[in-house]
C-alpha cells in the first residue's frame, strides 16, 4: 500500500477535523491502512507541554510531520488536521517528506475566518471578542494561507462529504489510493 501524509492546514473551525474524519472513515472502509493525527489530541501527549509562541507552533508542527512521516513510509494515509499557521513550519515538513520520497499532499481548508468564527466549535472566537484569550490565529495571530496548495477547499460552498471526495480524488490522482 502506498501511503502518504495529507496535511488539512486552515482556521480554527474550518472543518479541517471534520473532513479529515469523514475521508479517514471511507478510506477504511475501503480497506486502506488510516490514521487521523489531530492537533488537539496530539497537543495532549505527543506535544504537552507546548504552547501557542511562534516557536512552539512550528516544534508542534513538526513532530507532527516527523510521525506522519515515519507513518506514511510503512504504507499508512495520514490525515493531518492541524492549523499550522507558519508556510516555513510546512515547507520544513514538505521537505522532509521529499527526502525521503514519501508522499506529501497539502490541502487549504480555506474557510474565511467570517464563517468559521460563526461555527466557532470551541467558543475561541468569541472569547477572543471578549478579550479573554489571545493569540487566536487568524484573527489576532498570524495565518500564513498557502500560496500553492495540492488542493483548495471551500467549505462554506460544498457539504462534509464532497470535500471529502474531493480530497479523496486528490489521492487517486497523485498516485496513492
Ligand atoms: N461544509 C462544511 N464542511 C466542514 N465543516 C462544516 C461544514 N458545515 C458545517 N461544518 C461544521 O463546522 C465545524 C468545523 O469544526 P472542526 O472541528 O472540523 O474545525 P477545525 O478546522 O478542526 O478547527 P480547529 O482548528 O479548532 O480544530 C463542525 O462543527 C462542522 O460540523
Ligand atoms: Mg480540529
Amino acid at each position: 500500500m502506498t501511503g502518504a501524509t495529507i496535511w488539512l492546514t486552515g482556521l480554527p473551525s474550518a472543518g479541517k477535523t471534520t473532513i479529515a474524519y469523514a475521508l479517514a472513515e471511507r478510506l477504511r472502509a475501503e480497506g486502506h491502512r488510516t490514521e487521523v493525527l489531530d492537533g488537539d489530541e496530539i497537543r495532549e501527549f505527543l506535544s504537552a507541554g507546548l504552547g501557542f509562541s511562534r516557536e512552539d507552533r512550528h516544534t508542534n508542527v513538526q513532530r507532527i510531520g516527523f510521525v506522519a512521516g515515519l507513518l506514511a513510509s510503512h504504507g499508512v494515509k495520514v490525515l493531518v488536521p492541524v492549523i499550522a499557521p507558519y508556510a516555513d513550519s510546512r515547507e520544513a515538513v514538505r521537505k522532509r517528506h521529499a527526502a525521503a520520497s514519501t508522499p506529501y499532499l497539502e490541502v487549504h481548508v480555506a474557510t474565511p475566518v467570517e464563517v468559521c468564527s460563526e461555527r466557532d466549535v470551541k467558543g475561541l472566537y468569541a472569547k477572543q471578542a471578549a478579550g479573554e484569550i489571545s493569540g487566536l490565529t487568524g484573527v489576532d495571530d498570524p495565518y500564513e494561507a498557502p500560496a500553492a496548495p495540492d488542493l483548495r477547499i471551500e467549505s462554506q460552498h460544498q457539504s462534509v462529504d464532497e470535500s471529502a471526495t474531493a480530497v479523496r480524488a486528490l489521492l487517486a490522482e497523485r498516485g496513492v489510493l
